[in-house]
């Protein structure tokens, strides 16, 4: 595997990775959900890329990224062992050189739940996507499910700035128990991973309920929001119907494919979770 720190270095590689051109973009903190976007890429492109930068402008005022769990050691053993070809870890002024002042935002995603919540989260992140997809030119890139408003949004953008790739999203990773993976596990404590099982075991108890003909919006998001609540260290932000693509919150009955998706605080720590129902 090839650990490239610049972007003049990348873009002089590309040239030379067999096609098609795979990229797992990463912040690090590798866990199974990341090697299964991995693994996958592996299985269907010529060559693997993954990128590994803890991007600040996805970062809002008082959120996690100063502590944001950092281990590139064991980042890159994971990535060879999982057949990476190209290795992009670049310093933050490659990414963002000095007098850097283009901005992408999808408009709508801060009127949306998630990025209601996250103010700047989303134009941190579409920003620096279209960066890595500048610089590595993949043919496809590989997203994960979990974070549903994410590939919304970078769905969107590629289709609006009619970027020749194609975004492929891949199924989340869960533990045994439900618990979905997610870099942001390792701060919860004992208690807190148990409580915290209340964000799938909500979505379940949903997604039950719509297989057996519950089609009303505002119940089954209030399925998912009394498991949460129930709990004393979670604190819900919010739980969300809305439909396939995101674009707007369902009311009334469910009538297509539609994503319900939960956010909650659990001692502290942020999490999200969703299922997809399809009547
Ligand atoms: O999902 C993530 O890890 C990040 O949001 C991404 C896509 C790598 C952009 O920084």
């Amino acid at each position: 595997m090839r650990v490239l720190r610049t972007a003049a270095a990348v873009r002089a590689a590309r040239a030379e990775l067999a096609p098609p051109v795979g990229l797992v973009p990463t912040m690090g903190a590798l866990h199974e959900g990341h090697l299964s976007l991995l693994l996958r890429a592996r299985g269907e492109c010529g060559s693997l890329v993954a990128s590994l930068f803890v991007n600040p402008a996805q970062f809002g005022p008082g959120e996690d990224f100063a502590r944001y769990p950092r281990d590139e050691e064991r980042d890159c053993r994971l990535f060879a062992e999982a057949g990476v070809d190209l290795l992009f870890a670049p310093a933050l002024e490659e990414i963002y050189p000095s007098g850097h002042a283009t901005t992408v935002a999808v408009t709508g995603a801060e009127e949306r739940p998630e990025g209601r919540s996250r103010p700047g989260h989303f134009a941190g992140v579409a920003t620096v996507v279209t960066v890595l997809l500048s610089l590595l030119a993949p043919d496809r890139a590989y997203f994960g499910e979990k974070d549903a408003q994410q590939l919304a949004v970078i769905g969107r953008l590629v289709r609006d700035l009619a970027l020749p790739v194609e975004v492929v999203a891949c199924a989340t990773v869960r533990e045994p128990d439900g618990l979905a993976l997610s870099s942001r596990n390792v701060y919860l404590s004992v208690e807190g991973r148990r409580q915290a099982l209340s964000l799938s075991a909500g979505l379940r108890a949903a997604e039950a309920a719509f297989a057996g003909g519950m089609r009303d919006a505002e119940q089954l998001r209030g399925l998912v929001s009394e498991r949460v609540s129930s709990q004393p260290l979670a604190v819900l932000d919010y739980v969300s119907l809305a439909d396939g693509e995101m674009r707007g919150e369902i009311e009334g009955a469910v009538s297509a494919e539609a994503v319900l998706s939960v956010a909650a605080r659990v001692g502290g720590t942020r999490l999200i979770d969703n299922v997809r129902l399809r009547p």
